[in-house]
């Protein structure tokens, strides 16, 4: 399917300008990161199933509609967590849960050492990771979500390097991939170029 949306808004790409500056401050990159999230949000539900209910409103009763699906959010920590509150404001049933990963300095693959999720049986996981760079987190990540049953797997990403877009398909080519920027490549350490930097540390202040 290999299906990718790189977001096209001229409000996105106001808010893009703003994060990758690296004057940004904390501040000011977390609430950038949260408003982003909101416009992925938008763009990466726009096919849910609704459900019918009934609603009476002050004046008649009606058929309303709502969300059918269970909605969990699946941040890769640490940087993943500055996309939850965003992710919430527009779906705030969604339930939350943790996926940890560390680089083995040997294989140098991703070694998971914190996982807590939500039991999922039909519903949607929205994996949230600010960066797909090389893509071996993301693509570790979404096989051990399949591992647990879930079939509906989305990432959600700010900035995209085609080498992660490309090493997510190649491996889980039924991941849709939203993002709010496409950019360049990669430099030697495994950086996004432009990028915005370490988003992690961006987000939480722990820049020296
Ligand atoms: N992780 C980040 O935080 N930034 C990058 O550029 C790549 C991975």
């Amino acid at each position: 399917m290999n299906y990718v949306q790189i977001l096209s808004h001229p409000l996105v790409e106001d808010k893009m300008g703003r994060l990758r500056d690296h004057v940004t401050q904390t501040s000011d990159f977390r609430r950038l990161v949260e408003e982003l999230t909101l416009f992925l949000c938008m763009e990466a539900t726009t096919d849910l199933a609704l459900e019918e209910k009934t609603v009476t409103t002050p004046v008649a009763t009606t058929i309303a509609k709502q969300i059918a699906p269970e909605i969990v959010l699946a941040p890769v920590l640490r940087a993943g967590l500055g996309m939850v509150e965003g992710m919430l404001r527009l779906v705030p049933s969604a339930k939350v849960g943790h996926i940890g990963f560390y680089r083995d300095e040997k294989t140098l693959m991703p070694v998971e050492y914190y996982v807590n999720l939500p039991s999922v049986q039909r519903g949607i996981v929205f994996l949230l990771d600010p960066m797909l760079a090389t893509g071996g987190t993301a693509v570790a990540a979404i096989s051990l979500l399949k591992q647990r049953g879930i079939a509906d797997i989305r990432l959600l990403c700010l900035v995209a390097a085609p080498q992660g877009i490309q090493k997510v398909h190649a491996q889980h080519p039924d991941v849709k991939i939203f993002a709010t920027a496409l950019d360049e490549g990669l430099n030697d350490n495994g950086y996004i170029v432009p990028g915005l930097g370490d988003a992690g540390d961006r987000i939480f202040g722990t820049l020296d």
